[in-house]
């Protein structure tokens, strides 16, 4: 599947009760890199599980492709192509790498590993281990390579760099730059990281207490020094 774009309408969302995500619109282009900014708690993860369906809608739109997804559970949404690797590194502690990458398959020939392994080649080193073996970043990556392997056309990524040591970041953000380029998938990702966000994203939007508070380009971002100390709460750049 070529790379997908992404339109979002007046999207609203939540939990039982509780409105989330208020009134959110955005336009990612097929193939290109959004960065999603924004302080612990501000919505980025309900935003991603809102298109993954996995949260309460309460209105609004979202367009894969063109194709009306909103109406869809969760499993038909990564049939249509959007895949969600979460912050949870959702991975299988008592399976294997193999065995955690031939769920990911979904009906590929067993072949297709080979995509995943080269893309991350510790995990092709540690396949016959246990998923609970690993170390956070073999965790990050067997997780991202899982639902990779499913060739969606629209990645959406929620921090995956947290808590990892810089070289594993690095190889990780390697990884997704590879990935945009292949001209296979659009991008989302959600970081705290700020300057590896902006190293990587072609757009960047920071959201505040469930809504986009600001919308722009990496270059645009970094001039602005407002955005920085009053959405992010911080006194530069790192
Ligand atoms: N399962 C849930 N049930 C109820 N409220 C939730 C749930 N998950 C997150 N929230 C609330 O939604 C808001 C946004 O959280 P989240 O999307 O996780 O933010 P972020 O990813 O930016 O840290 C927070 O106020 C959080 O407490
Ligand atoms: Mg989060």
């Amino acid at each position: 599947m070529p790379a997908a774009s992404l339109e979002i309408r007046n999207l609203s969302s939540g939990y039982g009760p509780t409105r989330v995500i208020e009134n959110v619109s955005l336009s990612v282009e097929a193939g290109s890199r959004l960065a999603v900014l924004g302080r612990n708690g501000m919505g980025k993860t309900s935003l991603l599980a809102t298109l993954a369906g996995q949260t309460r809608r309460y209105g609004g739109d979202i367009e894969l492709g063109g194709r009306e997804i909103a109406g869809l559970p969760s499993a038909a949404r990564a049939i249509t192509g959007l895949g969600y690797v979460p912050q949870t590194r959702d991975i299988f502690p008592t399976l294997t790498v193999e065995e955690n990458l031939f769920i990911g398959l979904k009906g590929r020939p067993k072949a297709a590993l080979g995509d995943a392994y080269a893309m991350f080649p510790r995990l092709k080193e540690r396949r016959k281990n246990l998923g609970s073996q690993l170390s956070g970043g073999e965790q990050q990556m067997l997780s991202t390579a899982r639902t990779i392997l499913g060739q969606p056309s629209v990645l959406l990524l929620d921090e995956p760099l947290e808590g990892l040591a810089p070289v594993i970041c690095e190889e990780l953000m390697a990884a997704f730059s590879q990935l945009a380029s292949s001209g296979d998938m659009t991008i989302i990702l959600v970081e705290q990281r700020i300057q590896a966000a902006l190293d990587f994203a072609e757009q960047v939007i920071v959201m505040e207490r469930g809504r986009i508070a600001w919308g722009g380009t990496p270059a645009e971002f970094a001039a602005d020094k407002h955005v920085v100390e009053a959405l992010l709460g911080v006194g530069g750049l790192h």
